[in-house]
């Protein structure tokens, strides 16, 4: 199998990381044996990025957004390096308790969380909350009196190719009165929350976004809010064949901006996901079916054995554009519609913009999918079809 690296990779010093981690996952992808579509995971990869993101995050916090992949193997890495975790449910904080987290570490981060399982978390000992809204803020003062809760407030111009607008959120006005609120219902509001959007690949991209909160802190400040933690949520990007910024670079940017409209905020917490964990895995998965609709069809049909939904979910609207290795490559190439091998119309990954893909591509080629280490294990559904959830493997 001809193995090649990234080409068009970001300058600086995520070149050197990403070619050295990489060669290695492909390596060992290139000739593992699986009887199914695997994700492989290179921990010390993760532990790069992490070292990498730190450097240019200064006295922020990661919490890593535990969502993007929650392997043991990643969490108890991380926990090793002294990571905090943001955790969107029971299962997440029980995941992240399980590798040795301590409960100050955890913060719970989704605004839309069942009555037990605030309980639950208090109990546990978690202490902060995210609210977006006045009956979540009831909901936390009931089962965890006197916590403390950010309020998340709504990204208007999101330049992310994975935008989060509309969902989560609330406006200036709303947020300001849900601090009002919070202080009301006895509870700690110690500051905002946003989310750029995922896989926001420059850090100039932030500034809007930057703009809006830092008015509204001050905003808060002049309203006589004594804020003291501004989480400033995911957004840094992965390596899928586009240019993004070297990581230190990026998060350097990025606090440089926040510093430029807040001040010294006392408490930054920056919740990576997919930046600290997508560029440590790669998918392991083959060829099933090679077709043509017709004698006049312009393109070729390539029918992985994975799709949709046993883990290329961000495929959807074609938003995550994955790079494929194949025995093949060098070959000539030709327009190549990309489906998964499920029974569903929808497990269709790539037609819009076909994929240009070796045309001596066949069933039984072995594929390796880069960069896939985040959202794809997470992401992929138990049983829909009779096949199974991806199989993730730490080397
Ligand atoms: C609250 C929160 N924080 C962080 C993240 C991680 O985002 P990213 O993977 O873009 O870093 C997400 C992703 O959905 C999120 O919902």
């Amino acid at each position: 199998m001809t193995v090649q690296h990234a080409g068009a990779v970001a300058p600086s010093q995520s070149l050197a990381v990403r070619a050295f981690d990489s060669s290695r996952l492909e390596a060992f992808c290139a000739t593992a044996e699986f009887d199914r579509p695997t994700l492989v995971l290179d921990v010390d990869r993760v532990e790069a990025q992490y070292h990498a993101l730190k450097a240019g995050l200064g006295h922020a916090d990661i919490h890593y957004a535990v969502k993007a992949n929650p392997h043991p193997a990643i969490l108890g890495r991380l926990v090793r390096l002294g990571a905090h975790f943001d955790a969107a449910s029971r299962g997440e904080i029980e995941m992240c308790l399980a590798q040795g987290a301590q409960p100050h570490q955890i913060s719970y981060g989704n605004t839309i969380k069942r009555v037990v399982d605030i309980a639950w978390a208090h109990q546990a000992g978690i202490t902060l909350f995210a609210a977006d809204a006045e009956e979540e803020l009831e909901k936390i003062a009931e089962h965890a009196p006197g916590a403390q809760v950010y309020i998340r407030v709504i990204v208007e111009v999101s330049m992310a190719d994975w935008p989060l607008t509309r969902k989560f959120g609330c406006d200036r006005d709303t947020a300001l009165r849900l601090l009002d609120t919070a202080k009301a219902l006895g509870l700690d509001p110690v500051g905002f929350s946003f989310h750029v959007g995922s896989q926001t690949r420059k850090a100039e991209m932030w500034r809007p976004t930057l703009d809006a909160v830092g008015q509204l802190w001050a905003d808060a400040k002049a309203a006589g809010h004594e804020l003291t933690m501004l989480n400033i949520g995911g957004g840094f990007p992965a390596f899928y064949g586009e240019e993004i910024q070297a990581p230190t670079d990026y998060a350097a940017g990025v606090m440089a901006m926040v510093t430029e409209r807040f001040g010294h905020v006392p408490r930054v917490m920056a919740e990576p996901g997919r930046g600290l964990v997508a560029e440590a895995g790669m998918i392991v998965a083959e060829v099933v079916l090679t077709s043509k609709k017709s004698d006049r069809d312009l393109h070729r049909w390539v029918y992985l054995s994975i799709g949709r939904f046993s883990g290329l979910a961000e495929t959807e609207g074609e938003a995550i554009r994955y790079q494929f290795v194949t025995p093949h490559d060098g070959e000539a190439t030709g327009p190549c519609i990309v489906a998964g091998p499920s029974c569903d119309s929808a497990d269709v990954l790539y037609e819009k913009r076909p994929m240009q893909l070796p045309l001596a591509l066949k069933a039984g080629d072995r594929v390796l999918i880069r960069n896939t280490g985040a959202y794809t294990s997470t992401y992929s559904s138990v049983c829909f079809n009779g096949f199974p959830p991806l199989e993730a493997v730490a080397i």
